[in-house]
């Protein structure tokens, strides 16, 4: 297990070369396509650009998602829009705010020198076949989820449960699927869940809420902290990362901002400081043309059996 708060400074110097900026990305992928607007079903894809600025955005688009311009035009716009739909607007403008706050922290990040949050510990799930056929059950149950998935419900992430289940903030009937432990469809995501467990010294309970998050260009993470209806230690493992120069963000007021060095198969358990007092966040580059850009795996027991939401099962097979 590696425990990077053991290092000697506690500090660690991430470079470009670490995220293998520009590496995974070609510029093919990248480059700024206004039909994609039209295929893609998310609100903040709709930006529009004239001729003279779509030469810099189309340089600038491995780096940040919008330009301060950009922004500030996409805010407007969205409040001229929705102003009978609040609810709407609201997870409208979060997300935009997610996007931008998510580039300015990793653009620090970029820039060098960064502390690591305490208690953070990176271990690794080393079976790169079993993360291959957990993958592959991802993408088998994403298949299913494009029909009963509503825009609104789109704007953040793809998602399914294993195990327990997990509502959000904006509570209602939530339409991602529960899958009971071990389910066929996904036996091997629980394996990988598994693996992980035991290297943090952990295992399986009925309390253990299991959420698999997809996401595609244009899908984010909005920046939180975990509830303390979980326990002290939360868990993630990356199942896939296409684009590792960007990975979840840890932030505090007081600290400077830390990136997973993601890689397929690393795992993270969060405790104590970083548990509570930090913010994590993820924003995928919108304009990417993969179809899915990272798998992550997040992990945490329910302090107690009453704060588990009731939700029914997938049929079992
Ligand atoms: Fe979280």
């Amino acid at each position: 297990m590696i425990n990077i708060n053991e290092k000697e400074d506690n500090e660690l110097i991430i470079n470009k070369e670490d995220f293998n900026l520009n590496n995974n990305l070609n510029n093919e992928e990248l480059e700024y396509d206004s039909d994609l607007d039209n295929n893609l079903d998310n609100d903040l894809y709709n930006i529009e650009t004239d001729k003279t600025e779509s030469k810099s955005i189309i340089k600038k688009q491995n780096e940040r998602n919008y330009t301060k311009k950009e922004s500030d035009k996409l805010y407007k716009n969205t409040l001229k829009e929705y102003k009978t739909n609040t609810t709407q607007r609201d997870r409208i403008l979060r997300k935009l705010e997610t996007c931008n706050l998510y580039d300015d922290l990793r653009e620090d990040i970029l820039l060098g020198k960064i502390e690591i949050p305490k208690g953070v510990k990176l271990v690794h799930v080393e079976d790169v076949n079993l993360l291959k056929l957990a993958n592959e059950e991802v993408e088998g149950v994403v298949k299913g989820l494009h029909d009963r998935i509503s825009n609104s419900e789109k704007l953040t992430n793809f998602r399914f449960y294993i195990n327990q289940p997990y509502f959000d903030r904006n509570g209602g009937g939530d339409p991602f699927p529960l899958y009971k432990w071990n389910d066929k469809r996904v036996k091997n995501i629980c394996s990988v869940v598994e693996n992980a467990l035991k290297l943090y010294n952990k295992e399986f309970s009925e309390s253990l809420n299991v959420i698999v998050r997809i996401y595609r260009p244009g899908d984010i993470l909005n920046f939180h902290t975990d509830r303390d209806d979980f326990s002290e230690s939360v868990f993630g493992c990356i199942l896939k990362n296409l684009d590792e120069s960007r990975g979840l963000i840890l932030t505090s007021k007081k600290k400077k901002p830390f990136m997973l060095p993601e890689k397929d198969g690393m795992c993270w358990e969060i405790t104590g400081e970083s548990r509570w007092d930090w913010e994590h966040g993820y924003c995928t580059q919108f304009k990417s043309k993969m179809e899915i850009v990272r798998v992550c795996i997040t992990f945490r027991f329910f302090n107690e059996k009453k704060a588990i939401p009731k939700k029914n099962y997938e049929d079992f097979m």
